[in-house]
């Protein structure tokens, strides 16, 4: 049975104080209220994925990710954060090419590759962004470009590699938008990531594959988001920054 997961992306977000306290009330109401066995994965800015490892080093349930990292194990890459870095603070995943990195750091399949090899090397499971502009739904490639990201960005992975990680279908329009998928809309698109990934890798590695869906994802739209048969949880942005829709989002799989 594939894992159930809410990440929460919390961005460039928060000063350190108001970071702090938003994981503890977080940790506070998921031990309080959650009762399944669903995963819950914090990004937050690297500055703070120390901090939040210690304040949740009890919490058997939630894990702490970074938003990225460089593909290189160390080096002269001024500014640049290894993913063996984030292991030795306590990080278990990573979010690799989030459509914001794609958009703004010139991040491509190409470029990201290399960064999976690595996060996967140091022990981090990736969490794997795709998903489709707009204007490529418009045109009818959506299908086409989501396939594009997946042989060129993460196909080349052993099955064993493939199994450590997560994917993530975003589509670019609903991010941040205020705009969600519909629950077909991203259904559809999740059965053809799975059938893609069952075509390179096997049915019961597809069938093991966790897929999160992420856009504009509340406590109002993510019971019948969660529904879906392909599913399998959120990868949450504004939403994560207050803990009561955070939290009744990771609760939308026990309603
Ligand atoms: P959003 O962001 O929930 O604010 O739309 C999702 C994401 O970018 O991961």
């Amino acid at each position: 049975m594939r894992k159930k997961i809410v990440a929460g992306n919390w961005k460039m977000n928060l000063d350190y104080t108001s970071g702090m306290t938003l994981f503890s009330e977080v940790l506070n109401m998921v031990n309080d209220e959650v009762h399944g066995n669903q995963e819950v994965i914090v990004c937050p800015p690297f500055l703070y994925i120390h901090s939040l490892v210690q304040l949740g080093k009890n919490s058997t349930r939630i894990g702490i990710g970074a938003q990225n990292c460089h593909q290189a194990e160390s080096g002269a890459y001024t500014g640049e954060i290894a993913a063996n870095m984030l292991k030795s603070i306590g990080a278990t995943a990573v979010i690799l090419g989030h459509s914001e990195r794609r958009q703004y750091f010139g991040e491509t399949n190409q470029t990201l590759a290399p960064k999976v090899d690595a996060a996967l090397k140091a022990g981090l499971r990736p969490i794997f962004c795709i998903g489709e502009t707009l204007e490529q739904r418009e045109q009818n490639i959506h299908f086409d470009l989501i396939k594009a990201q997946l042989t060129e960005g993460i196909f080349h992975l052993t099955a064993a590699d493939f199994s450590k990680a997560i994917i993530a279908y975003e589509p670019v329009w609903a991010i941040g938008t205020g705009v969600t998928a519909t629950s077909g809309q991203a259904q559809e698109v999740h059965a053809f990531i799975r059938k893609e990934i069952a075509a390179k890798y096997g049915t019961e590695t597809a069938e093991n594959t966790t897929i999160l869906y992420g856009g504009s994802c509340t406590p109002k739209n993510a019971p019948e988001l969660f529904a879906q048969a392909d599913i399998d949880g959120g990868l949450i942005g504004g939403a994560s920054l207050k803990s009561r829709d955070f939290t009744d989002i990771i609760k939308a799989f026990n309603s």
